[in-house]
């Protein structure tokens, strides 16, 4: 069965692993994606769907509104997989019985099994699992067996192979269930019978041929922002439509060193692609003067780039379609189990609110992708290693990396030691072991002594953090000589600045940027 045509369907009840479960099945080479979990059944059917998991969530079975299928899911002729509270809901809506554990159960356990469903082929005997539940099933569902067990946890996998239904009260999709991956192997491919064909040979011309469909001759614009996103959309737009697309790439003077030349370089040089560079320096500068608020000064950055966009669209005449680089962690609507909105932290800066007050609509290609993808996407379509593997760069750029007034020289002078600590990370062979790096200049000055000169200068802050999604952060351990080379030429070739900072802060409580 080909993966892409009949996909593996995650029901969505609300685990922040939700999203890795589609990760790990689409590692293992099948489509996977992520519904909400009340997804009428007719709805779940249409999509032939090759396997269903039902995946785990903070809720107990027990409480009132606790997130339940609809009862029709469970009726369809489809393979099926519940992880956690997904196991527990089989045991819910089939006459088993889920009790309260004596204790939350949370870390590591041992799994003995005696599986001969397929679902634990090739899993040690006694494997390592991650649990994280409260609730535990007391009575197997009906038609279900025991197939292995840990300590606290009788029924820690279960199954029932003639209906094709499976459970696990651990989670497989995590990386403390080290045998975890073959276990979803095990299900989407001896289960679930889904061959290997998902890859991103098979993606771009998939997706190449739906651009074309959706375009029809029409126009597309594009924000191009030199970041991996909105290049590898770009690229693979140009591929489906060639010249009907125009990318719009626009110098907001808060770009890092040689950005602009990089991108003209790659995009018109290389790929041919039709580049509209704007050059507003002048106009984000001076409507930044003497602004120092965090937040405004993205509103007005966010604000003046939509504005600038505008403009140059409408310079190139009528255009039907907006592309944007969105990504599927973007796009998925994770089931809140506490509901409400969350508080804005930052106000992000994209092209939103344009293409209803233009007129367009969106072409989003990228819109089924997660970040890894996206850049082994961007490797097949041949775009090169200094844009794929780069690390994320904001939307309003070094504005809310230059700290307090945003000024030309003060940008020059961040730009310059910015630039000097890639290098320094990339000569170490640090790059793609660090999610990402940057400067701040700080709005303090400093007195040193260079020669036997006195000076007064400014003071920057390094930041470099690992991470898997930028939601949560670590500061990045530097080599001690590596920290103190680049000190070092920051403060000898750098104009302005004779201090420089380590942030050893991570994610909560900072956040990634300091703005
Ligand atoms: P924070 O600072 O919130 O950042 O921890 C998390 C990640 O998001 C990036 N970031 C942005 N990306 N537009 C973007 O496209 C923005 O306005 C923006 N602000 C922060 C940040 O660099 C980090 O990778």
């Amino acid at each position: 069965m080909s993966g892409i045509q009949n996909p593996i369907v995650v029901l969505d009840f609300g685990a922040q692993y939700s999203k890795l479960i589609a990760r790990r099945i689409r590692e293992a080479k099948v489509y996977s994606l992520i519904v909400p979990y009340n997804i009428p059944a007719a709805e779940l059917a249409a999509m032939k769907p090759a396997g269903v998991i039902l995946s785990g969530g903070p809720a107990s079975v027990h409480l009132d509104g606790a997130p339940m299928p609809d009862p029709e899911v469970l009726q369809l002729e489809v393979p099926m997989l519940g992880i956690c509270y997904g196991a527990q809901v089989f045991a819910a809506m089939l006459n088993g019985k889920v009790e309260r554990a004596k204790e939350r159960e949370y870390g590591i356990a041992h799994l003995e099994h005696d599986d001969r469903s397929g679902l634990l082929t090739g899993v040690d005997a006694k494997a390592q699992v991650w649990m994280s539940h409260g609730d535990l099933i007391a009575k197997l569902p009906d038609g279900f067996d025991v197939i292995g067990r840990t300590e606290n946890c009788p029924y820690a996998a279960l199954a029932n192979p003639a209906a094709q239904r499976y459970g696990v009260q651990f989670h497989p999709e995590v990386a403390h269930t080290p045998q975890g991956k073959r276990i979803l192997a095990n299900f989407v491919h001896n289960i679930c019978g889904c061959d290997s064909s998902w890859d991103m040979g098979n993606f771009v011309e998939i997706a190449k041929q739906e651009i074309r469909e959706k375009v029809a001759g029409r126009k597309v614009l594009c924000g191009l922002s030199g970041g991996v996103d909105s290049s590898v959309a770009a690229v693979l737009i140009h591929e489906a439509i060639g010249d009907d697309l125009t990318c719009v790439f626009v110098n907001n003077g808060m770009l890092r060193k040689g950005e602009a030349e990089m991108v003209q370089h790659v995009f018109r040089d290389n790929f041919s692609i039709n580049l509209d560079y704007v050059d507003a320096e002048e106009q984000f500068l001076s409507a930044l003067k003497g602004v120092t608020e965090p937040e405004q000064k993205r509103k007005i950055i966010g604000n003046l780039f939509v504005e600038v966009f505008e403009q140059e669209a409408t310079r190139l005449g009528h255009m039907d379609f907006l592309a944007q680089g969105t990504l599927y962690p973007d796009v998925i609507e994770s089931v809140s189990a506490t509901g409400g909105p969350s508080v804005t932290i930052k106000s992000h800066h994209n092209v939103g609110g344009l293409p209803e007050k233009m007129n367009m609509q969106l072409l989003e290609p990228l819109r089924e992708l997660f970040k890894d993808e996206v850049r082994a996407l961007g490797r097949e379509l041949g775009l090169p290693e200094e844009i794929v593997g780069r690390h994320p760069f904001p939307g309003p750029g070094l504005g809310v990396r230059v700290i307090g007034e945003v000024t030309r020289e003060r940008c020059d002078t961040l730009r310059d030691a910015d630039a000097i600590f890639i290098d320094e990370i990339r000569k170490a062979g640090l790059y793609d072991e660090i999610w990402q790096a940057l400067v701040c200049l700080l709005p303090v000055r400093s007195v040193g002594v260079q020669g036997d000169e006195r000076t007064y200068e400014e003071v920057c802050s390094l930041r470099a953090v690992t991470s898997e999604d930028a939601m949560t952060a670590d500061w990045y351990r530097f080599p001690p000589e590596v920290l103190q080379r680049i000190a070092n030429r920051i403060c000898n070739e750098v104009q302005h600045i004779n201090r420089v900072l380590y942030d050893v802060t991570s994610k909560p409580p900072g956040t990634i940027e300091w703005e």
